[in-house]
């Protein structure tokens, strides 16, 4: 490519991905707050895992056969030749943290939360994304019932604060190991006929692992996968008990669910308890959080056998759902904060002070430094959406005042310059 065509190329973020700007990063910055907020209460503490990592440790987990390692792991060669992934999901590298650190000898049982990007080289659509964010949580070191309860009640209570009231949770069991094998075995006799029909990759997944069919995006074996309604997994004794005791603990905590509904998780790891949150209005990718236990993964990752459960959700989707929900525009941002406007640029000096020390007091303050007319510094404050104008000119320096505008009440009064930062602090308070 020769230079000037290089120099006139406007370049755009990578397909999947999306820059964040303006409100759009403070209704962002409200859900990672709640979401601490929240996961503080219920006892979880954050942790903060690389978005690297050894591509293994994915094939180990998440598994093999899975799309999500199959098809849309970002996937490279690092120049020490180490095969890295860029992480798909967090569950793995949380508990290859916990291990690492062996916090399976010094705590035991740890709840743990985590924030932050994922990464899927999926086809991109309206709420599927390359790069995409997640917050979760991970309890590991029960299999007790309850832990199963607290942490869908946590998920459930952080969506609903975060204003997604139109959601419904999907529940099931995919029962313990051995369960598995024995659904696995009725699901490949419930597929055998149309065996010949499914793709050349469901071929194999057939044989390795069959509940991989359940989820591929071809609509010829999607249609051989879920022709019958009825739930590819039985259960034992123990995980049908298990199971109970969630629903039980669930009603008694008020929170309803749906466990008519026949879906698969995408993931290998997962044993007994599963769910999704699937919100109105979301249309195809209607799925905000999800989630299960998993009862192998830490001893399967090098550690002693313990229960684990945990949830992720998709920041974009929440988002995507709440605003759906609420309507669009319904939410007016609070003004906030004061625009200092300088009448003559000789006093930008004299402002710069006053800007300092309401900063320094805690309150946002900005100001122009380029000359702008006043007129212009009044629009910029509006736009800014501050709630307090004040207006510094010669004539106010000779009276010692300074003229204070309230943008959200609509009022205007002059203030005696020594008592400015006191007064501003105050109202803003
Ligand atoms: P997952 O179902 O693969 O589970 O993802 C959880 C959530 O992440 C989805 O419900 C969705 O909101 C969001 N998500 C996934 N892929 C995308 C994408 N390409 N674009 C936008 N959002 C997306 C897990 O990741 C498990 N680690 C959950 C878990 C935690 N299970 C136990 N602990």
């Amino acid at each position: 490519m020769s230079r000037e065509s290089l120099v006139s190329m406007a370049f755009q973020a990578p397909q999947g991905t999306k820059d964040l700007l303006g409100d759009a990063v403070t209704r962002w910055a409200s859900v990672e707050r709640t979401v601490r907020r929240l996961a503080g209460l219920y006892g979880y503490q954050e942790l903060r895992t690389p978005l690297i990592e050894d591509a293994s440790l994915f094939l180990r987990s998440v598994g093999e056969t899975t799309d999500i390692v199959q098809k849309e792991m970002f996937r490279f060669e690092d120049r020490g030749g180490h095969d890295i992934a860029l992480r798909p999901e967090g569950t793995a590298s949380v508990v290859r943290a916990y291990l690492e650190h062996n916090l399976h000898k010094t705590e035991g049982f740890a709840k743990l939360l985590y924030l932050g990007p994922m990464f899927r080289a999926e086809r991109p659509q309206a709420g599927r994304f390359r790069q995409f964010h997640q917050y979760g949580v991970e309890a590991i070191g029960s299999e007790s019932p309850w832990v199963d309860v607290e942490v869908i009640t946590l998920c459930l209570h952080i969506l609903r604060e975060c204003g997604l009231m139109g959601a419904v949770m999907w529940l099931s069991s995919m029962g313990c190991r051995d369960d598995q094998q024995r659904s696995a075995q009725l699901l490949r006799e419930r597929l055998m006929k149309d065996k010949p029909k499914l793709c050349k990759e469901c071929q194999i997944r057939f044989e390795k692992n069959v509940f991989r069919v359940l989820d591929c995006k071809n609509p010829t074996c999607h249609e051989i996968a879920w022709r019958s309604k009825a739930s590819p997994f039985v259960l034992c004794e123990a995980c049908a008990a298990h199971f109970d005791e969630v629903r039980r603990g669930l009603r008694e905590a008020g929170v309803s669910f749906d466990d008519t509904k026949v879906f698969a998780r995408g993931l290998d790891y997962y044993t007994r308890t599963v769910f999704e949150v699937r919100a109105t209005g979301l249309g195809a990718q209607d799925a905000v959080a999800a989630g299960g236990r998993y009862d192998h993964l830490v001893e399967e990752l090098g550690g002693p056998p313990m229960g684990a459960f945990g949830f992720a959700a998709g920041i974009e989707r929440v988002l995507m759902a709440a605003e759906k929900q609420q309507g669009a525009g319904d939410a007016v941002p609070k003004r906030r904060g004061l625009y200092l406007a300088i009448a003559q640029p000789p006093l930008v000096g004299e402002g710069f002070r006053f800007v300092q020390q309401l900063r320094a007091r805690g309150v946002s303050a900005v100001m122009d430094y380029d000359g702008k007319s006043l007129k212009a510094q009044l629009r910029e404050a509006d736009k800014a959406n501050c709630q307090l104008v004040a207006i510094l000119g010669e004539a106010e320096v000779k009276q010692r005042v300074m003229t204070l505008k309230d943008l959200a009440q609509g009022t205007q009064r002059a203030i005696p310059l020594d008592a400015f930062v006191e007064e501003v602090s105050r109202v803003m308070g």
